[in-house]
């Protein structure tokens, strides 16, 4: 499904974006006789018993026909804009060093391994994109797919979500639904759910594409959070979503746009890196791929900013590129529990290479920017 291009000046693939307006939100339902009361009432639909959760989704199947719940555009401001999902990889950590290598000036925005989306929520936040074009793309179908839903039905997948119960039997239920069976809100629902129950907010699938994550544990897991959503919903508002490998990214890139890549990390060691986002994972020869578009889409004048683990690999595929080497805080030991302070590297390609160099140079700030 693509997106319908809406103005001269607009790259094909995009639609044009509204300014987000900061009218605060509430809910109504589309049509009269109100479906959010249908859903909040009926309490077979959070049981826990598997012949119940068919019934869940039948009746909120009913939602999607009988009338979309809309947000009204007159009611309380929301929360600021943040990602919506746990993601492996996240870029929370590191946004300060990102929001600081922004270019001062681009045209459209391009994220082409989006994930949570930290960095397109903080520019969001920031103002950094408004009247500009966005393109947020990932090879993962269920995510974007969810994404798609936040910006399209939010009201109709809070509605679904709220019934959702953080129990053991209820997630395997919900786990091994067919999703051919199950429309694109119940779709999203669905992997909400798991991402926030599961361990460790992991997205892993078995070979026949089974999420195959077992239940978390936890005892404070936030199913839904109704205006983180409804404020990711409107930072969402005339953003191009769609599913796609990075290496189409070239199609859709004009000179003086921004690309944020943040691509599974190259493994620090055989066992420490987890690049399992999809059935294919993401080996050398993607990592060689990849550095060979960013490297043609710099000489084509389009401004790239990559962030990718400090290994030898990584130093050699970007050698040539204005790289410097950042301290995220991360896991240091295969358990997880302990962390600590990891170099990583951030390179930049076309005419940001250039502005960042000519910064250093400006503030005179050593070769390597350690944080
Ligand atoms: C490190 S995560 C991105 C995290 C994101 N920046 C955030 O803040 O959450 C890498 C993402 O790349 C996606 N991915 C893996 N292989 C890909 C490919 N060949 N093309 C596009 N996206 C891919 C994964 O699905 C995953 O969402």
């Amino acid at each position: 499904m693509g997106c319908v291009s809406l103005s001269a000046d607009v790259t094909p693939g995009f639609t044009s974006r509204t300014l987000p307006h900061s009218a605060p939100l509430s809910i109504r339902s589309g049509r009269p006789g109100n479906l959010l009361g249908d859903v909040g009432d009926s309490p077979s639909l959070i049981s826990t018993d598997s012949r119940h959760h068919d019934l869940h989704f039948s009746i909120a199947a009913e939602i999607g026909e009988a009338g979309e719940l809309v947000t009204d555009p007159s009611a309380d401001p929301i929360a600021p804009a943040r990602p919506f999902v746990k993601w492996a990889g996240g870029k929370r950590q590191l946004l300060p060093d990102l929001l600081h290598r922004v270019p001062h000036n681009f045209r459209h925005y391009h994220e082409p391994f989006v994930g949570g989306g930290a960095l397109f929520f903080a520019l969001t936040e920031q103002k950094r994109l408004e009247t500009k074009a966005v393109r947020l793309t990932d090879i993962n179908v269920e995510l974007i797919n969810t994404y798609r839903m936040v910006r399209d039905r939010v009201e109709t997948l809070i509605a679904l979500l709220s019934t959702f119960k953080n129990d053991e039997a209820f997630y395997y239920n919900i786990r091994s639904l067919d999703l051919q069976q199950l429309d694109s809100v119940q779709r999203a629902a669905r992997f909400i759910f798991l991402n926030k129950t599961c361990f460790n907010g992991l997205f892993r699938e078995n070979r026949k594409g089974q999420f195959n994550v077992p239940f978390g544990h936890y005892k404070q897991a936030q199913i839904c959070a109704p205006n983180d959503l409804r404020a990711a919903s409107q930072a969402l508002r005339g953003v191009c979503l769609e599913v796609a490998s990075f290496a189409e990214i070239a199609q859709a890139c004009q000179p003086g746009d921004f690309v944020y890549c943040d691509p599974p990390y190259a493994p620090v060691s055989r066992t420490a890196s987890f690049t399992a986002y999809n059935g294919g994972g993401f080996g050398d020869e993607d990592q060689q791929k990849l550095a060979d578009v960013v490297r043609q889409l710099g000489q084509r004048g389009v401004q790239v900013l990559l962030s990718n683990s400090a290994v030898p690999l990584t130093y050699a595929l970007y050698r040539d590129l204005h790289v410097e080497e950042v301290l995220a805080r991360r896991a240091i030991n295969s358990r997880g529990d302990r962390r600590g302070l990891v170099p990583e590297l951030l390179v930049a390609a076309g005419p940001l290479a250039s502005e960042l160099l000519a910064r250093r140079q400006t503030v005179s700030q050593p070769a390597a920017t350690l944080r």
